[in-house]
């Protein structure tokens, strides 16, 4: 239980003890904690239900409160607000509690509960644009969350492989005469193990396709029948595509790989076919799928629409399926294979109607099981002209070129700082790289994920501020603090209760982990926890400063600072590893 749902219960037995209901005993954060530290408004509203003086409604409240020795402040302020602080001895016990549990008070929101999380979503041979980048960052982050909330999370990939670009591909390599072997509708022999094309080569050959369709309906046409061939089952394109598919998941691995970005399933639209033919068959024997000029289609708009909501397209008139008939047969497959209770989608908000129309269609056809279907939308990320961020003067946005920028910044920063400049330069570039990605990666996630933001890797990488930089060096001089009073053979324990504001404050925050990573769980808002961790830092750095550890004279005191010490680390840690960031062990 947090520190909140623990006040809020107490405040709520004193609200229901005077027969009102015990909601309203819900207590926050006080909104002056110069005079308080927490706050509970609940008699205003307990007035006037009841037709009562609020100040008096308060007052029984507040008597009843007094009673109880978890406080050492009850208070009534303005028209009838309840204000309270907690006891110094309330805090440690708290405290050590916290300190004992190796889950650091998480909270177990989703205990017995399984999460499929939807993120990544490259294409096979297109490049990644920075809509999949924020969608690595942010689906990650919620992932880990999930996990440390204790949720069951399966994350898949959900790579786009089976679109128009695959028939462009294949198109190409046809007319370039690559690999002719593919393309021979009488061949019946084996075909070869190996790719015929490289990584490099797909870079080369999907930019050139799509340029090609766009400049010529001829090619458009070409490429759309291959794409309809492909999926109707033509033998040598199905391996061709394989390879394809082959060369881009290893190329993919590791660039995720390289943000610290992992999946459970690397499952791509292809991986539903099998289901698109019943799934087809069900939809029209129960009238749910509907023909319209040529295509079949699911009509997914509701009486109450405020904006057209279109029909879900399930297959063209050329036969071919689409991105919406992929998405609703894998919704088929997620239920069936994991039973989740919520399929979390985290894709650009500009899809936000292609989700709508799928989740409607998956509820009208009965498919989504017990699955809340939520979409987790997020807006650009733009470069400083205001449009979606390239790289290498307006080209393909690279996750290498990328975190190369990254870690090369980092590194300049280092060198301005001073630090790690002494160290081997193995070490050294590990720890740049790691500055670089804790840069990018909060940067990302620090803002709300619907606003754009701007890149600007001279300020994410900075040192002091909110940066991921930042976060990572207040860890490491906690580390180093311990280290020295480890030396000193001093063990850090929580002997005494706090005496000063800047303590209080620090335990308070420390005590607040739980309410921060249910609240980032609840609105899918990873930018919670950098406001929590980035408040946690300051608040360490006033600690810090007022209070001296290792000059410390009282032994108990010096041994209770460093506990708060040890505690803050262990609290920031756990955040920063959320979040995807990684501690050097010395900077
Ligand atoms: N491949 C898609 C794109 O590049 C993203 C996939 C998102 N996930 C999904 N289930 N539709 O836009």
């Amino acid at each position: 239980m947090s520190l909140l749902e623990e006040l809020s219960g107490i405040v709520g037995a004193a609200f229901a003890a005077e027969g009102f209901p015990s909601e309203l005993g819900t207590v926050q954060p006080s909104d002056r904690p110069d005079l308080a530290q927490f706050q509970c408004n609940g008699a205003l509203t307990a007035a006037k239900q009841a037709k009562a003086n609020p100040r008096a409604v308060a007052e029984k409240i507040a008597a009843r409160l007094k009673a109880n020795p978890v406080f050492s402040k009850v208070e009534i302020a303005g028209p009838g607000f309840i204000n309270l602080d907690l006891s110094d001895e309330s805090l440690v016990e708290r405290m050590r509690t916290l300190a004992a549990d190796e889950r650091l008070g998480a909270p177990r929101k989703g205990e017995g509960k399984t999460a499929v999380l939807d993120f990544g979503g490259a294409n096979v041979a297109k490049p990644m644009h920075v809509g999949h980048l924020r969608s690595a960052i942010i689906g990650d982050t919620l992932q880990r969350l999930f996990r440390a909330n204790g949720w069951n999370v399966v994350s898949d990939v959900h790579l786009g492989d089976w679109g128009l670009q695959m028939g462009q591909l294949i198109s190409e390599i046809g007319r370039r005469g690559i690999a002719p072997i593919y393309f021979d509708p009488h061949y019946q022999g084996e075909y070869p193990a190996q790719s015929p094309v490289t990584m490099d080569d797909l870079e080369e050959l999907y930019p050139a396709a799509s340029a090609a369709c766009k400049a010529d309906p001829k090619r458009l046409e070409e490429a759309r029948a291959a794409t309809a061939e492909l999926q109707a089952g033509r033998a040598g394109y199905r391996v061709l595509w394989q390879h394809f598919v082959n060369v881009s998941e290893a190329g993919l691995t590791r660039e995720y790989g390289s943000l610290g970005v992992r999946f459970d399933l690397w499952n791509g639209e292809a991986s539903v076919e099998c289901l698109i033919g019943p799934m087809i068959q069900d939809l029209k024997a129960r009238g749910l799928a509907t023909e319209s000029e040529g295509a079949l289609v699911i009509p997914v708009a509701e009486p109450a629409d405020k904006k057209e909501m279109p029909p879900l397209i399930l297959v063209k008139s050329d036969g071919a399926v689409l991105y919406g008939t992929t998405d609703l047969a894998t919704i088929i497959d997620r239920v069936r294979t994991s039973g989740p209770d919520l399929i979390l989608y985290v894709v650009d908000q500009r899809q936000h109607t292609h989700f709508e129309q799928v989740f409607r269609a998956a509820r009208k056809a009965g498919y989504s099981g017990k699955a809340q279907l939520e979409h987790a939308g997020f807006g650009t990320m733009n470069g400083p002209d205001g449009k979606p961020f390239k790289t290498r003067a307006g080209g393909v946005m690279k996750l290498y070129d990328l975190i190369a920028m990254a870690t090369e910044e980092a590194d300049k920063r280092l060198v301005e700082a001073g630090l790690a400049t002494e160290y081997p330069e193995d070490e050294r570039n590990d720890i740049a790289r790691k500055v670089g990605i804790a840069a990018l990666r909060f940067a990302d996630l620090s803002s709300h994920r619907v606003s754009d933001y701007v890149f600007d890797l001279a300020r994410f990488t900075r040192f002091e501020g909110r940066t991921g930089p930042y976060l990572q060096y207040a860890a490491v001089r906690m580390r180093s603090i311990l280290n020295k009073a480890e030396e000193a053979g001093l063990e850090s324990a929580l002997k005494v209760a706090p005496s000063t504001p800047e303590e209080r404050t620090l335990i308070l925050q420390l005590l607040a982990l739980p309410n921060a990573m249910a609240g980032a769980e609840h609105n899918r808002a990873p930018n919670i926890l950098c406001d929590y961790v980035f408040s946690l830092a300051q608040i360490f750095s006033r600690f810090y400063t007022a209070h001296h550890i290792m000059s410390e004279q009282n032994r108990a005191l010096q041994l209770t600072r460093l506990a708060l010490v040890a505690a803050t680390l262990g609290v920031l840690s756990k955040v920063l590893a959320i979040l995807g960031i990684e501690v050097p062990a010395r900077m």
